[in-house]
């Protein structure tokens, strides 16, 4: 059978982790594509001399040329800088637009009919520009976020319970910011409702956390932001989609009516499949949720208007 193959931009911390994670599964060819010349080529060559001690043999190599990523069935776009003291919220935008933006034309150009992951920041309105730019379908462009952010939320739970994270299932919606939107109500621990084994407290508490699950690790990392949990949440849409298997996650998708929201990325159930995208999921929401959601859209409306300006639409 042939492999399916996989290019990931941006041979950093969050990139790198995908590759190896995929160079693992033993069933893959990966391409790692870098603007810094040596660091995609040494990745790869360490990576394919794990496989000597790890039992993988997975075809990969490192490349700052895209011609190499031709035809490829999915490109994942971590390429992006974080926000450096000093710099506003406007300025990460139009610095992380043009390398999204130029990445993107040259992936699209090359792999016409592959899905894009994106996971640079900010990850919804990153999501959008990639969707612009390629004029793909809107089911071949998807973000990843909701999948760190509920997995964050459940491990968070599982540590108050003492229960392994897998027992417990959560979706946290809504953009990749302060604002997001752990659904309480669709969190179970093996199959119980988790407001019947903890306190209001308790949850309003871990809610608080995983909101602010990245800068926890920004905190400790001081020059970086998480990576590991990234990688592996990548790596699951990846193989949800490329496996056909139909599985629901939390991703940003484009909304054009779903959750009263239109031509705006969200993080929102999806079902993901061998198109991508196949269908987003509309939960009953509260009043609470709904309006806790239409916040986070906000935010999100407001990012994606100011990519509209800057791209020129
Ligand atoms: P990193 O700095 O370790 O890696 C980024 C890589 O992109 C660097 O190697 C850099 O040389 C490369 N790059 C920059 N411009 C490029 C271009 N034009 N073409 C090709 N490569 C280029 O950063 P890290 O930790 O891997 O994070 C990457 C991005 O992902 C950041 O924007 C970060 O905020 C975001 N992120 C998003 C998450 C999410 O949940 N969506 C989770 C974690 C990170
Ligand atoms: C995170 O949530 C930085 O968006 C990244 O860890």
């Amino acid at each position: 059978m042939t492999q399916r193959k996989i290019t990931v931009v941006g041979a950093g911390n969050v990139g790198g982790s995908i590759a190896q994670r995929l160079a693992d599964r033993n069933g893959y060819e990966i391409v790692l594509v870098d603007i810094v010349d040596g660091l995609p080529q040494g990745k790869a060559l360490d990576l394919a001399q794990a496989g000597a001690v790890c039992g993988h043999d997975s075809h990969i190599i490192g490349t700052g040329c895209y011609d190499e990523t031709a035809d490829s069935d999915a490109v994942v776009v971590t390429s992006g800088i974080a926000r450096k003291p000093g710099m506003s919220r406007s300025e990460l935008l139009e610095t992380n637009i043009q390398i999204v933006q130029s990445v993107v034309r040259e992936a699209s150009q090359r792999s016409p009919a592959a899905i894009f992951v994106i996971v640079a920041n900010p990850l919804d309105a990153m999501t959008y520009v990639a969707w612009r730019v390629s004029g793909f379908p809107k089911q071949r462009v998807v973000g990843m976020a909701g999948v760190l952010d509920s997995a964050r939320f459940r491990m968070f739970i599982a540590r108050e319970l003492n229960v392994p994270a897998h027992d417990v299932q959560a979706m946290v919606l809504g953009g990749h910011g302060d604002a997001m939107v752990p659904l309480i109500r669709y969190t179970t621990v093996r199959g119980q409702p988790v407001d019947q084994c903890l306190s209001t407290e308790q949850l309003d508490a871990l809610v608080t956390r995983t909101r602010g699950g990245g800068a926890e690790i920004v905190n400790f990392l001081k020059t970086g932001s998480a990576y590991y949990a990234p990688a592996a949440s990548v790596v699951e849409m990846v193989e949800a989609m490329l496996q056909d298997q139909g599985t629901v996650l939390p991703c940003a998708a484009l909304c054009e009516g779903e959750y009263g929201l239109r031509g705006v990325y969200m993080g929102v159930p999806v079902r993901l499949g061998k198109n991508g995208v196949e269908e987003i999921l509309e939960y009953n929401l509260t009043p609470e949720e709904k309006a806790a959601f239409d916040t986070s859209a906000r935010g999100v409306r407001e990012l994606c208007r100011e990519v509209d300006k800057l791209l020129g639409v």
